[in-house]
């Protein structure tokens, strides 16, 4: 079983650059094989990761409900629909990623969120690191894409608003009752430690604004392109065992 890493927080925050950072940081370390999961429906973590994709969960839903022509005889829907989701899966030198995208048109996407938590465990037995991006609405904690998680692992701002935001998600993770064995805070774009913070959630640590990060975001450039000893990704390794382990 992969060690899964549950990246949530408010809108924002920082999830989908932290979560690329832990994916370049579980890259150089040379842990094993690395599946990026993006589940926010309007998906960046694979273009923060130098590729945006090609195909989505979503975009496949749509493209085999418009043409049941094209499911091969012989073949179930859900097992085409799985096989087709399988070569949707990038492959990058040392990590793979999976986004969830999402259906066009209005409505809920509950269906993507059903199809993502039914591939995302079976992948999980497939990599020996699972990092999944969440949404911020935390839809797919209520809809239980994520069901268990070794680490979930909260982003939030220093202020009393972000603090409360990261003690919400903690609440819903355990009505839910997510399976969590970490839960883990970290404060991003700020060295301010708040004095209260969210008491259930172990606090790893501050990671600083950093301009470069910052820079790479407005020009789409990859988070993999970023300076060895940029302050985040140092800051971030600084962490991470605690995260992974
Ligand atoms: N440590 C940081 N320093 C500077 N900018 C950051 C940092 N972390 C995130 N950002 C920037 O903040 C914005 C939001 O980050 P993002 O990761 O997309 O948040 P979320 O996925 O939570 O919505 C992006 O422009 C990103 O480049
Ligand atoms: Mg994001």
């Amino acid at each position: 079983m992969g060690y899964t890493i549950a990246i949530a927080g408010k809108g924002g925050t920082g999830k989908t650059t932290l979560a690329g950072l832990i994916v370049r940081i579980l890259k150089e370390k040379k842990l094993g094989s690395i599946l990026a999961v993006d589940a926010d429906p309007n998906s960046n973590l694979a273009e923060f990761l130098g590729t945006p994709p090609k195909e989505t969960i979503g975009s496949i839903l749509d493209d085999v409900a418009s043409h049941l022509d094209k499911i091969p005889t012989g073949m179930s829907k859900d097992r085409f629909i799985d096989y087709r989701i399988q070569t949707a899966i990038q492959e990058q030198e040392g990590f793979d990623v999976l986004t969830m995208g999402k259906p066009e048109g209005p409505g809920c996407y509950c269906f993507v969120n059903n199809v993502l938590r039914g591939i995302v465990s079976k992948l999980i037995k497939d990599y020996d690191f699972v990092v999944i991006d969440n949404e911020a609405g935390l839809e797919h904690l209520s809809r239980r894409t994520t069901r268990e998680a070794d680490t979930l692992l909260v982003v939030s701002d220093p202020t009393a608003a972000g603090l409360r935001a990261a003690q919400r998600i903690y609440n819903l993770a355990q009505e839910l009752n997510i399976k969590t064995k970490k839960n883990l805070l970290i404060i991003n774009r700020s060295n301010t430690t708040p004095k209260n913070m969210v008491k259930e959630l172990d606090f790893l640590g501050n990671i600083a604004e950093d301009a470069d990060i910052q820079k790479f975001s407005l020009n789409g450039h990859s988070l993999l392109d970023l300076k060895n000893d940029n302050s985040a990704l140092e800051g971030l390794r600084s962490l991470g065992d605690k995260i992974w382990h």
